[in-house]
């Protein structure tokens, strides 16, 4: 799929205030920091079109953005950010959380984790909750300009032993370098299979 136009809607906390026209959205989560903002600059190919920021915490808002006047990307604030402390760790988990529980446009969830890692709890615990709520997820690996093809294999390859653990079929697994340009025409055409109705 060859992106045309992208143009940011809104910006709140509310999922009742997030656009209401029905088209399908695809949201983009995963810890600060993780590289939300910067892969979905990458698909668009628009180098500001979301906010990003070396400093984890950039993103506090549900971002809307509109895709060829077709769909939605959506950029949700990161989860885990420690330095946040309790309350505004908690304030921004329940804007997570009450937009995965109401959001009936959110078509696809890409759930982001940094290559580099190794299985993470809080990563773990959210996958579990995807789970236990039935919310449609698929995993993008980001920063992978940062490890050797090999390190990255293995690393995935760890990744699926672990979620093997829980789950009986393991969701669909993309790897992206934002810096890079990696993996935009997988994570695109995954994109527009799903808005054909084909997946
Ligand atoms: P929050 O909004 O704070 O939750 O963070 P985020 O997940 O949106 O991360 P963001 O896109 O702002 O990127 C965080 C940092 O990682 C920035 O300094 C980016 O330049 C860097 N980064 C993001 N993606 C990549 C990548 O693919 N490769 C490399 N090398 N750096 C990346
Ligand atoms: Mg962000």
């Amino acid at each position: 799929m060859i992106i045309k136009k992208a143009e940011f809607v809104i910006s709140n906390t509310d999922p009742v205030k997030c656009p209401q026209d029905r088209r399908p959205e695809y949201a983009f989560i995963g810890r600060s920091n993780v590289g939300k903002s910067s892969l979905i600059n990458m698909l668009t190919g628009k180098k500001g079109l979301a906010m990003t920021s070396s400093t984890p915490g950039k993103t506090q808002l549900i971002n809307h953005f509109l895709i060829n006047d077709e769909w939605y990307i959506v950029d949700l604030p990161g989860y885990g950010y420690a330095q946040r402390g309790k309350k505004g760790r908690d304030k921004i988990r329940e804007i997570i959380d009450t937009y995965l529980d109401e959001r009936e446009a959110m078509t696809c969830l890409f759930l982001l984790l940094d290559c580099r890692h190794e299985p993470q709890k809080i990563d773990l615990e959210f996958i579990t909750r995807l789970g236990e709520s039935g919310i449609p997820f698929a995993i993008i690996f980001t920063k992978i300009d940062k490890i050797s093809s090999s390190k990255l294999k293995e690393n995935v390859e760890k990744y699926k032993v672990k979620l093997m653990e829980t789950w009986e079929e393991l969701p669909p697994i993309f790897t992206a370098s934002s810096e890079h340009k990696i993996g935009k025409e997988e994570i695109l055409n995954y994109i527009e299979n799903i808005n054909k109705g084909e997946l």
